[in-house]
């Protein structure tokens, strides 16, 4: 693994703010010097937690969950550091460097990003044709039928892979390396005579997008009663269907205060799910529910219910479902089982009983423990002597691959209530323990906090506040960075973090903005005050006490926007001086040196804004 300089994650976290970071996840209330709300890591009523904007820390008196921005997004938003980091610098306008990374590695990463643009380029080729292909209407008419709104189907990214043999191909393939790479990700197919074609093929598409939203793969229905129903993506280097869940990435992306994930089998339950309210379905991809997904469910939350058909073939998928889970269940986590009427799934109950149905069914499920002793006793004769002595047997071992805790120390009492005597089981296991399997060898990650936090409403796309770079004002940028000049006198102290861009003011407010900007970079101020004592007698001095005294409404200043009007302003000149040297390069005018690196440079530069832009805003 590459390793990020700690030079790098100093600087990160000079360029962010805490205040920012946090508060776009949890609404944060200012109380006096500092911030506060409800702890996010643990369930309270009366706020305990703190966000210090002079340390950049937060802290929480109730459960001492506390540190930096950095730690804060990789607890909420449940990302490892790196993920996390890159989050983060993705905010901050920075790129993050690798220290000693190989050069396979690198080639490696190149390979993946192909793969990744080639499944985001497929994801959009396919919503596209939902909308243009003249066969559309059968597929939109499908998701009609089957109760889907256009908000849900977009939300999910919902498209349709048109008939015929190469579609895609057309699209996407334009050169060798994309067929090849297309066949890498899956996408095509390719046949022993080397020619290739489309795997998925009139279809209704579900991409499915891994934690960053990246696109990894795609599950397809077919419109009618052919088999297969579903057509899955394959293996691929990008893929691993043991380790996603489809639907994660969007429960994450609403915001929402997470408290429990349902675990449901198929696409359509989630979508429906969603649909009607529950946020927080995923699914696993055709296989059975892994080690590695609840491991990664439970870092978010701390009960995972799992959804299983009401039959003898439903409580035999729950029993694996829960032998899988019992190594998982350190104290402070549960697992729950809900078995469904005869017939039905989610998605169709969801539809019948609504949310409140749906949840009441939730919120009365069985719990593991009871689970495990119901199970079993089926297995059983339990009403005789011999048949306790085998559930005992077979309850023992399950209930020691429990981690040891309160759990597993209630559920061995429980044992000998139900049979009514000391267990030999367990003692015998004591005496003489299994040879732990290798992975019980690895000692388990220290596990996360919990998040529990409130729901924000439905589908939020954008959280961004009142800055948007996709809408400028029709009056240009000037009202933008009066905002922003209006948000730094309010809040000096976000100067801190503000980089000023390399670039000459064009107008009288841009200039004062500049100049706020420098003096309270040289000089901190933590308050309005402070910055308009600095300026008495300065030509300014009016113009600032105005902007002071009437702060524009509504408007909650923070650092990214401020920031992201000063980019754009950089941006600008930029922009300015690259036409300038497209101008002379077009007219043929010989370019020296210095100017043909500054071309570039430029040019590169306005690329990767680009990029971040669209980036933003296909994805959020
Ligand atoms: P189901 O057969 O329960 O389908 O498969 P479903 O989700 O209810 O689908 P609808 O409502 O008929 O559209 C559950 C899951 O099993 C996998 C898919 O992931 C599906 O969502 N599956 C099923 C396949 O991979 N291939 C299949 O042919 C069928
Ligand atoms: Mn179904």
């Amino acid at each position: 693994m590459s390793r990020i300089p700690q030079s790098f994650i100093d600087e990160l976290l000079t360029r962010v703010d805490v205040i920012d970071i946090v508060d776009s996840r949890v609404k944060l209330k200012k109380t006096g010097k500092n911030y506060s709300a409800c702890c996010p890591f643990h369930n309270e009523n009366t706020p305990s937690f703190t966000v210090s904007p002079d340390k950049q820390f937060y802290y929480c008196f109730g459960c001492g969950a506390s540190g930096t921005a950095l730690r804060f997004v990789m607890e909420f938003d449940g990302l490892s550091f790196p993920d996390a980091v890159e989050k983060l610098a993705a905010q901050a306008n920075m790129q993050v460097p690798k220290e000693t990374t190989s050069r396979a590695e690198v080639e490696r990463e190149q390979q993946h990003n192909a793969l990744f643009s080639h499944m985001e380029a497929a994801g959009k080729f396919f919503e596209q044709q939902l909308r243009t292909h003249p066969d559309k209407d059968k597929a939109v008419s499908y998701l009609k039928n089957r109760g889907l709104s256009g908000q849900a189907a977009r939300f999910f990214g919902i498209g349709y892979a048109p008939p015929g043999w190469d579609g895609l191909q057309q699209t996407l393939g334009k050169t060798a390396q994309d067929i090849k790479e297309l066949v890498s990700c899956g996408m095509l197919i390719e046949k022993e005579d080397g020619r290739t074609y489309d795997r998925f093929r009139d279809r209704i598409m579900f991409p499915i997008r891994d934690a960053r939203g990246r696109y990894i793969a795609f599950g397809g229905r077919v419109l009618t009663n052919e088999k297969p129903k579903y057509l899955n993506s394959p293996e691929t280097p990008i893929f691993h269907k043991n380790r996603e869940l489809y639907g994660l990435y969007e429960a994450r992306k609403i915001r929402q205060k997470l408290t429990r994930f349902v675990i449901v089998e198929g696409y359509m339950d989630v979508v429906a799910l969603a649909e009607f309210g529950i946020h927080y379905a995923v699914a696993t991809l055709g296989t059975a529910t892994s080690e590695h997904h609840l491991r990664r469910l439970f870092k978010i939350v701390p009960e995972v219910i799992f959804c299983f058909d009401g039959d003898e073939a439903g409580r035999t998928a729950a029993s694996r479902a829960m032998e899988t889970v019992l190594p998982v269940l350190d104290d402070g986590v549960q697992a729950r089982f809900l078995f469904l009427p005869e017939g039905e799934d989610p998605d169709t109950l969801v539809r019948q009983e609504g949310k409140d149905g749906f949840e009441q069914r939730l919120n009365t499920s069985m719990h593991l423990p009871e689970f495990l002793f119901d199970y079993l006793k089926r297995q059983v004769d339990f009403d005789t002597l011999d048949g306790k002595a085998r559930l005992d047997k077979m309850a023992a071992p399950l209930i020691g691959r429990i981690p040891a805790g309160t759990l597993r120390n209630l559920m061995e009492k429980q044992l000998e209530t139900l049979i009514g005597t000391r267990s030999a089981a367990l003692a015998n296991l004591k005496e003489h323990p299994p040879e732990p399997s290798r992975r019980e060898q690895v000692p388990a990650p220290a596990r996360q906090e919990i998040p529990a936090p409130v729901y924000e409403g439905d589908y939020r796309e954008d959280d961004s506040g009142w800055y948007e770079e996709a809408e400028l004002p029709a009056d240009g940028i000037a009202p933008l960075v009066r905002r922003a000049l209006s948000s730094l006198v309010a809040a000096p102290a976000l100067a801190q973090s503000l980089i000023l861009p390399d670039a000459d003011p064009e107008s009288e407010d841009e200039r004062l903005l500049f100049e706020v900007l420098k003096k309270l970079q040289q000089s901190p101020q933590q308050n309005s005050i402070g910055l308009l004592i600095q300026w008495t007698g300065s030509p300014y001095q009016d113009e600032l006490r105005t902007l002071a005294d009437t702060p524009e409404t509504g408007i909650r200043p923070v650092a990214g926007d401020i920031q992201s009007v000063l980019n754009r302003i950089g941006a600008r000149i930029e922009d300015q001086r690259l036409a300038e040297l497209e101008a002379m390069y077009s007219s043929r005018t010989p370019l020296s040196q210095e100017q043909k690196d500054e071309f570039r440079e430029l040019q590169r530069r306005r690329k990767l804004r680009n990029r971040k832009r669209t980036g933003i805003y296909s994805r959020s």
